[in-house]
């Protein structure tokens, strides 16, 4: 079935969160190392951003790197970090082609200075494009995003400038890293995997999930028109009755 023609484009996801899972198995596979499976999921991303631009999803996260993620040998962190800026220098020209603004979440302080400094000229560079915000998290973590955003509120309330009967959803969304974005309407995760693994915990409150039964290098974009297809088949019922909606 050709998923793309089938897409209502009255009804895309604004935000699509993705869990690019599978690499290290999907290299182990065919008898490589597991870094060669990082490496050819550089071609899912491209896929993943593209296939975004062609139909229109604004915005689009990626668990790069989780905040538990620096717990692997330290080979394979290493390895993963450069091929971070080796990445981001070879797609400046996919991210110009396609007006794709890129953008950050988690603990960018903990990265190598290398990579933070090719992150902020990427960033700096693509500022002005406003097709689609391509979303890197890393060293990210969910729960440490919500801590930090408590005591940020807490702060504003000893500073004064927030009073406790004023806090409200909406000041938790505003104080998460993520209070430029929407709330992602799907999230995808590769590799057969079903859990969440500390990703955009308040975030997806409602977001619907799609689990894929393919490793991460083996994602297409048809793979993300299908998943919209059937996102797009869904009742988003926020709680509320078939009838109601
Ligand atoms: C999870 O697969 C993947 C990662 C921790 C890294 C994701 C990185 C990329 C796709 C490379 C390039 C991306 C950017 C944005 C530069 P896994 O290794 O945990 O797979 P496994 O569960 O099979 O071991």
């Amino acid at each position: 079935m050709n998923f793309k023609e089938k897409l209502n484009k009255e009804n895309l996801p604004s935000h699509i969160a993705i869990i690019m899972d599978g690499n290290g198995r999907w290299a182990k596979g065919i008898g490589k190392l597991r870094i060669f499976g990082h490496k050819n999921g550089v071609s899912a991303v491209r896929e993943a951003m593209e296939g975004c631009v062609e139909i229109g999803v604004k915005h689009l996260t990626l668990y790069a790197f989780s905040s538990e993620n620096w717990n692997r040998p330290k080979l394979e962190v290493k390895a993963l970090m450069e091929l971070l800026v080796n990445t981001l220098t070879k797609e400046t020209a996919t991210f110009m082609k396609n007006g794709i603004r890129l953008n950050t979440i988690g603990k960018i302080t903990d990265l190598p200075t290398h990579c933070q400094a090719k992150l902020k000229d990427t960033i700096a560079l693509t500022a002005n494009n406003s097709k689609c915000v391509l979303t890197l998290a890393l060293s990210y973590g969910s729960r440490t995003e919500i801590v930090d955003a408590t005591k940020s509120i807490i702060q504003q309330v000893q500073d004064g400038t927030l009073k406790i009967e004023d806090i409200s959803e909406q000041t938790i969304s505003n104080n998460l890293s993520t209070a430029d974005l929407p709330d992602p309407d799907l999230m995808i995760r590769t590799s057969g995997e079903q859990r969440i693994s500390n990703y955009l915990l308040y975030q997806m409150a409602y977001t619907e999930f799609c689990f894929l039964d393919i490793m991460w290098p083996e994602f297409k974009r048809e793979h993300l028109f299908e998943a919209i297809y059937n996102y797009q088949h869904r009742e988003r019922r926020f709680g509320k009755t078939s009838e109601q909606l």
